[in-house]
């Protein structure tokens, strides 16, 4: 039998070539082809051969859904849509040191009042994750603790009458098959031990969660062919220099993918924030330029954030944009308008746009609250501390609605601001609803902001 041959992968798009390359032709990325055992021969002529014909039914059927098992973390537990499916797999990812371990660690520890959990930890040794059950005061908790990275002990240990309803992973990189050659964490070994780990999952129907690494521009290191696989993927991101973490999911095939958790690093490991909004204006100072209080959604939960921004004269001839939690792109545009409609040029300034407490912010409703942080900072005139601001802008400076204007209003109200700029509304859901006690002022130009900014 001829030897097989190798073959050469690639780490980020898992793109097969047969020779190696500095560059990835699929995808582009630089010295991430790596060479790797075994190439498989394509087999032929399937048709031919003798299968079982498989069996169809209806759509409707008898099957009960599966009861969720709670975490009992809430935010946890509404990320994933409601608590965990049996049998489910789930993907945790994010940079080192971000709080996964952690994360899963007080997930499993919660757990153990009701199911049979096991954690396996291929990057601490047991001790270790003693240490930090002890210090998040989880130290009596009845999980089942191991350190292991073979495959094969992995599925021999966990294919039996006693499988624990959920098992954790951490990480994914660290468990190997023997019976590949490449070395662990290469796309087929995280691939092979993927797809046998969530085979078992099903089978067993236990709750399989595994953690990911992320590479430097955050995708799960290796394989994105492992979120094809898995069922729901968490991304855990945060700045580590904020105690805010905000649990993610990108990808959830049984629940709501816009939703979000938030969690607080404690020295006491993550504790869940029930009312971000009140924590992200926590430091806010009021009547300051260039200081806005956007009101935001994340899935379905309203969430108002502080949105910063300093407009300085430069003296580089090409100024400066540095942007944090949200997308430059969007602050471009923003300004474009600004210039074009408004007669506010910021070509000669530098510009810093922050979003306070660390949260990104990807709605295009945050065009109004940033085009006002901006005319603020510019005019050195604050906002008006009790306002919240959402809308999205147009490319003709036009003011357009947003979904779920109700729920941010009633949010705002909660939080004790007394006046709104938001899009006019075309709908006849006018000022009744969310807003409440809310004075609203509703524009439908840009031009309408302006004179918020007039000097008295
Ligand atoms: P960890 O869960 O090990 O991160 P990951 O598994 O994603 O790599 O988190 C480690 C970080 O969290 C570390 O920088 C210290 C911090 N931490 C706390 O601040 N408080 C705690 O109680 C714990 C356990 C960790
Ligand atoms: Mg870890």
């Amino acid at each position: 039998m001829a030897k097989p041959a190798s073959q050469f992968v690639c780490q980020d798009c898992g793109a097969v070539t047969l020779k190696w390359a500095g560059k990835c032709e699929a995808c582009g990325a630089w010295n991430s082809i790596v060479e790797e055992a075994g190439r498989q021969e394509i087999p032929k002529g399937l048709s031919s051969g003798k299968g079982r014909k498989i069996e169809f039914v209806g759509l409707e059927g008898s099957s009960a859904p599966l009861p969720r098992m709670l975490t009992g973390i809430g935010e946890l537990d509404r990320v994933c849509g409601g608590g965990l499916v049996p049998g489910s797999c789930l993907l945790v990812g994010g940079d080192p040191g971000i709080g996964k371990s952690t994360l899963l660690l007080q997930a499993t520890a919660a757990l153990s009042a009701n199911a049979t959990v096991a954690y396996i930890s291929g990057e601490e040794a047991v001790d270790q994750v003693r240490m930090r059950a002890v210090r998040l005061g989880h130290a009596k908790a009845k999980v089942a603790l191991a350190s292991a990275t073979s495959l094969r002990d992995i599925l021999a240990s966990l294919d039996g009458p006693d499988t624990p309803q959920v098992v954790v992973i951490d990480s994914i990189q660290t468990v190997y098959a023997d019976n590949i050659e490449s070395a662990p964490g290469t796309v087929s070994q995280v691939r092979a031990c993927s797809a046998e780990l969530i085979r078992l999952a099903k089978r067993r129907g236990f709750v399989l969660f595994l953690v990911g690494h992320v590479t430097k521009d955050g995708q799960i290191a290796g394989p994105r062919v492992l979120e094809h696989m898995v069922d729901t993927v968490l991304y855990f991101e945060g700045d580590r220099g904020h105690q805010f973490r905000i649990l993610r999911a990108t990808k959830n095939r049984f629940g709501a993918t816009d939703e979000i958790g938030v969690f607080e690093m404690t020295d006491r490991g993550l504790s869940e924030v029930a009312n971000p909004s009140a924590l992200f204006l926590a430091e806010r100072r009021g009547n300051v330029s260039g200081s806005c209080v956007f009101g935001g959604m994340e899935g379905t939960r309203p969430m108002l954030v502080e949105i910063q921004a300093l407009v300085a004269p430069s003296t580089l001839s090409s100024p400066r944009r540095a942007v944090v939690g949200w997308d430059t792109n969007r602050l471009s545009m923003v300004m474009a308008v600004l210039d074009a409609r408004c007669g506010l040029a910021l070509s000669g300034n530098d510009v810093y746009l922050n979003v306070a407490g660390g949260l990104r912010i990807a709605e295009p409703a945050a065009d109004l609250a940033v085009a006002a942080a901006l005319l603020s900072s510019a005019s050195d005139i604050p906002v008006p501390a009790d306002m919240v601001v959402f809308g999205e802008i147009g490319l003709s400076g036009e003011v357009r609605a947003v979904a779920q204007a109700d729920t941010r209003l009633k949010e705002a109200a909660k939080l004790g601001f007394a006046q709104a700029l938001v899009p006019s509304r075309p709908r006849k859901d006018k000022g009744a609803g969310g807003g409440g006690s809310l004075k609203i002022r509703s524009i439908g130009h840009l031009q309408d902001v302006l004179e918020l900014f007039q000097p008295k």
